[in-house]
């Protein structure tokens, strides 16, 4: 049966802005499901809700209604300190701009999350290591986000975002600062490294060549999730 559950599904998701004129409607009965190893793409139009639904999915956030279940269990009935712990070892992600901590070194920034999960510094270090080598990062560990280029920040990001081995990768256009180029090669090493470890993964983009190279592209409309 357990195999069955979504890593993560949206069921009825609501979520409005209050603004001065008004309140705006983003997400309306957003509806999906994301089965473990199945990566979906999101591409919809600036200001649909592709960052608010993924912020709501990844628990930084909280829906006005409807309910945001990870590996089957609705995250609007645990604690706080719950979500915190399933934000830190579930979930990882990866923001447009990479969002790293620039007074630590890239290894640090790598080594951080898993001592807020309770990893020894040792065994911390070494994982960054590989995750950050498995990047083509190797002689960059101790360069701090200032002394690398964008393309390598984000692969820091990345490495960052599956320190605590993640069962479900969210991202947010996380090629979307780079050069066409480097976008294409930093998406691929995001790709092999969720099919390798068998993530399900929802990525934002708006490139529509990276999105082909997904299993499923759903869009977003009147604040709904359809299929592409
Ligand atoms: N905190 C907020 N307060 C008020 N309105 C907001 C807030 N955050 C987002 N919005 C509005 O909600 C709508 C959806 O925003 P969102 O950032 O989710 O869009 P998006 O699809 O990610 O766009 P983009 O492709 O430009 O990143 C937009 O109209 C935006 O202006
Ligand atoms: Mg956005």
């Amino acid at each position: 049966m357990s195999e069955t559950v979504p890593a993560l599904r949206l069921a009825a998701v609501e979520r409005r802005y209050r603004t001065e004129a008004g309140e705006l409607p983003v997400l309306r009965g957003a509806e999906l499901a994301l089965q473990a190893g199945e990566i979906v793409a999101l591409v919809a139009p600036s200001g649909t809700g592709k960052s608010t639904l993924l912020h709501l999915a990844g628990l930084l956030e909280r829906p006005d209604a409807g309910e945001v279940f990870v590996g089957g269990h609705a995250a609007g009935t645990l604690s706080d300190a719950d979500r915190t712990a399933i934000r830190r070892t579930t979930i990882g992600f990866v923001y447009q701009f990479h969002h790293l901590l620039p007074e630590f070194t890239a290894e640090e920034n790598v080594v951080l999350p898993q001592l807020a999960a309770g990893t020894a510094r040792g065994a911390a270090r070494g994982r960054a290591r590989a995750l950050l080598g498995s990047f083509g990062l190797t002689g960059r560990e101790d360069h701090r986000p200032g002394r690398l280029s964008g393309g390598e920040q984000q692969r820091v990001a990345i490495a960052r975002a599956l320190a605590n081995a993640p069962r479900i990768l969210l991202a947010d256009e996380p090629t979307g600062n780079l050069d066409v180029g480097t976008a294409g090669l930093v998406f691929e090493e995001l790709l092999a490294a969720v099919r390798g470890q068998g993530l399900a993964a929802l990525i934002a983009t708006h490139n529509p060549d990276l999105a082909a190279r997904m299993d499923r592209v759903v869009t977003l409309r009147e604040g709904r999730v359809v299929e592409a």
